[in-house]
């Protein structure tokens, strides 16, 4: 046995992501709309995974899913050996970008780094970091309504990298 296999399963580990049997559906009857699945899917820590389809084809629904934001209608789904707790274990980019439009760019990470439990004193350091490796450097004064639809979505996937996770969910980050 590898020597990384000593810790069990690679998708129990942290970032390790298993789907077993998992679909997903909406709404009841008539009206029914079968999102995912099924569908059987591992994805060991470290690897890079796109998913690709057509518009409806149920990307976003199988990443609220691994992200724990919707449970399975059937089947499980396991992040890092366990089942997800939303905001927990994983940084997630939503294919909107979901940001305080009345706080400034700063003030969207800083609410990150907050829920992080960065403490305050941190909070300049890594928040110019954040920002420079989003490469939004010298807008971080500005209202979000006041940056373009691109740079909004840089200021989500900041806030995403804020925490530490060993898992990241980006829902079209570059569609801009
Ligand atoms: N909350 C919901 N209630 C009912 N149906 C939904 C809901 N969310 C999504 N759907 C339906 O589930 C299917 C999958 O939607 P989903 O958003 O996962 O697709 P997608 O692949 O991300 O599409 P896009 O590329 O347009 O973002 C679609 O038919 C959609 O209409
Ligand atoms: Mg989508």
């Amino acid at each position: 046995m590898a020597s990384s296999d000593l810790s069990g399963p690679a998708a129990e580990r942290p970032g390790g992501v298993r789907l077993t049997g998992v679909s997903h559906r909406y709404g009841r009857g008539g009206d029914a709309v079968t999102a995912v699945g099924p569908l059987d899917l591992t994805v060991p820590p470290g690897e890079f995974l796109v998913l690709v389809g057509a518009s409806g084809c149920g990307k976003s629904t199988l990443l609220r899913l691994i992200a724990g934001f919707e449970r399975p209608t059937h089947g499980t789904v396991q992040v890092s050996g366990a089942a997800p707790r939303p905001g927990q274990g994983a940084g997630v980019v939503f294919q909107q970008p979901r940001l305080f439009p009345w706080r400034t760019v700063e003030g969207n990470v800083d609410v990150a780094l907050r829920y992080a439990g960065v403490p305050r004193q941190e909070w300049p350091e890594q928040r110019a970091a954040l920002l420079e490796r989003v490469g939004l450097q010298g807008v971080g004064r500005r209202r979000i309504w006041e940056v373009s639809g691109g740079q909004q979505q840089r200021v989500a996937i900041a806030r995403a990298l804020a925490a530490e996770n060993p898992l990241f969910l980006l829902d079209e980050p570059f569609a801009a």
